[in-house]
């Protein structure tokens, strides 16, 4: 990953390739953001006449290059845009940072070193800036001719080593944001590979594996139960999905504890390291970025990890619910009827809709150690892509405070997210006559339905939130702003947050 450093050095003396630089959007013309004064000033004070001339309009994700002034040691100003300049006495939004920093890293592909002189008041803003630079700057190339380098196959590989200006390298808090930006983007970065890792590779036993080994690293205890121990312990929505697959699934239990906690969140993540349909197979067109549904378990995955190298003060656990949901003899067949971990059964009318039933079992085991809070994090339902879009999560729960104190986390973080309701009258189209509840129920409001059924598997009194993630989790546009395409890592930093408020004691 992009090296970060915080550095006091002025910007014309400065050993960089480039220096990055804010443009945003004035009232008629495009304005030099704060950071960039030596700069402008190397030019004559014409930056803003310049960059105008050159076409920039200050729009969020413009990047506008041009040869640094005489005089510098880096060769090259690179702006790049922050949209809408803020109101008077109001500073940027570290929204706005932190896609103009990742916009620029993208950009900055196949250079060594650069540095950015973007507008910074506090430490909020470095810590912003940091993972855009870091998230920006992700690439995924391992499976392009054989892992070789990217520079010896003629490719460009991502920006080395990133240099803040502004910041202050001896400021506590400063260092601590970038402390931050660090650990939670290589977490974040490392679920995006788990996320593009092509499922022949990305099983449940090697998703199980790599969870095991890094928990084992940042002193996380990690429970693997495979298939004989999920049998035993009576697992039926876990291995009736996985029953298809020649990989058998896995229910994985990464738990962090402080010993300053007060408090226990639980984190549950979809798992479904490819998901055909089962033998309700999907058709051709809706199957090819099905290596994703596992987003949701790398988010968790993810943000525990996160939440134990940052040494938050509140227990965290995380359960990855994997299988793999593929048609074969021994698959589960619609008509089939589960017996679940509670206890309860399910008519499982439609072996796509597996999701739930792999969350059904790991969201009654979270219960069982009844945590102040559980979060789940799934791609759940191509209803909430209709609903939302491509960018935005829907959050559903139990509890309206807690609905909004989640999609008040994500909006903090930058995460694109929208309150769901769980309305009662779509329950009764999952009963079923055979079973206690069917998998499936009325097609409009299919996400709230798939919601309504997971809520049957939350302990009784435990506050609970849904996050279905299926539009954001994989990204099959361009890049933008510090999003990449393929895998996002949609929701960790929304689920770090949590953690963070929780600590803090801000949270429930
Ligand atoms: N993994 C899919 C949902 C999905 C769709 C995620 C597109 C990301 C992109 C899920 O398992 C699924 O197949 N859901 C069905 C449920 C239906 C059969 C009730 C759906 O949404 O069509
Ligand atoms: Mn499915
Ligand atoms: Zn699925």
């Amino acid at each position: 990953m992009t090296a970060l450093t915080l550095s006091t050095a002025a910007a014309p003396g400065l050993r960089a390739d480039a220096i990055v630089i804010g443009v945003a959007k004035g009232a008629k013309n495009p304005v030099v953001a704060p950071g960039a004064e030596a700069v402008d000033k190397a030019y004559g004070g014409s930056l803003a006449g310049v960059l105008e001339t050159l076409g920039a309009s200050g729009a969020e994700g413009e990047v506008t290059k041009l040869p640094a002034p005489s005089g510098f040691k880096a060769p090259l100003v690179l702006a790049v845009g922050l949209g809408a300049e803020p109101e008077k006495d109001a500073g940027y939004a570290a929204e706005s940072l932190r896609k103009a920093a990742g916009a620029a890293a993208r950009a900055l592909t196949g250079t060594k070193k650069a540095a950015f002189a973007l507008p910074v008041t506090d430490a909020a803003d470095v810590g912003a800036i940091g993972e855009g630079v870091l998230l920006g700057a992700y690439s995924f190339d391992v499976y392009k001719e054989n892992g070789k380098d990217p520079k010896e196959r003629n490719g460009k590989a991502p920006l080395a080593e990133a240099a803040l200006l502004g910041a202050r390298p001896r400021d506590k808090e400063h260092k601590a944001a970038v402390e931050r930006a660090v650990a939670v983007a290589e977490e974040l970065n490392r679920a995006r590979d788990l996320i593009n890792t092509p499922p022949n590779d990305l099983n449940p036993e090697a998703f199980a594996a790599i969870a095991s080994a890094a928990a084992k690293e940042h002193g996380i205890k990690v429970q693997v139960l495979d298939v004989k121990a999920l049998e035993k312990g009576g697992y039926g929505g876990i291995l009736g999905v996985g029953a298809g697959s020649a990989s058998g699934p896995r229910l994985v239990k990464l738990s962090y504890t402080s010993s300053k906690a007060k408090k226990h969140l639980a984190f549950v993540g979809k798992g479904i390291t490819y998901d055909s349909g089962g033998i309700s197979l999907k058709p051709a067109g809706h199957n090819e970025t099905m290596k994703c549904d596992m987003s949701g378990a790398a988010a968790v995955f993810a943000a525990v990890v996160a939440a134990a190298r940052l040494g938050l003060e509140v227990n965290v656990t995380g359960w990855l619910a994997l299988a793999e949901n593929m048609p074969s003899g021994s698959a589960t067949r619609p008509g089939d009827v589960l017996r679940m971990y509670s206890g309860k059964t399910v008519e499982v009318l439609n072996t796509d809709a597996e999701g739930r039933l792999v969350l059904a079992d790991a969201l009654w085991a979270a219960s069982q150690e009844k945590p102040d809070a559980i979060v789940d994090v799934a791609t759940l339902t191509g209803a909430m892509m209709l609903a939302l879009g491509s960018r935005t999560f829907g959050i559903m729960a139990n509890d309206d405070a807690f609905r909004s104190a989640v999609h008040e986390a994500a909006e903090e973080v930058g995460e694109p997210a929208w309150p769901m309701p769980l309305p009662e009258h779509l329950r009764k189209g999952m009963d079923s006559p055979t079973a206690d509840i069917a998998n499936m129920g009325e097609r409009m409001g299919g996400g709230l339905v798939a919601g309504l059924f997971l809520r049957e598997f939350v302990g009784e009194g435990i506050t609970w939130a849904h996050l279905d993630i299926a539009g954001p989790a994989f990204n099959e546009g361009g890049p933008f702003g510090y999003t990449p395409k393929g895998g996002t890592g949609t929701a960790v930093r929304t689920l770090v947050r949590l953690a963070e408020l929780t600590a803090a004691g801000d949270l429930g």
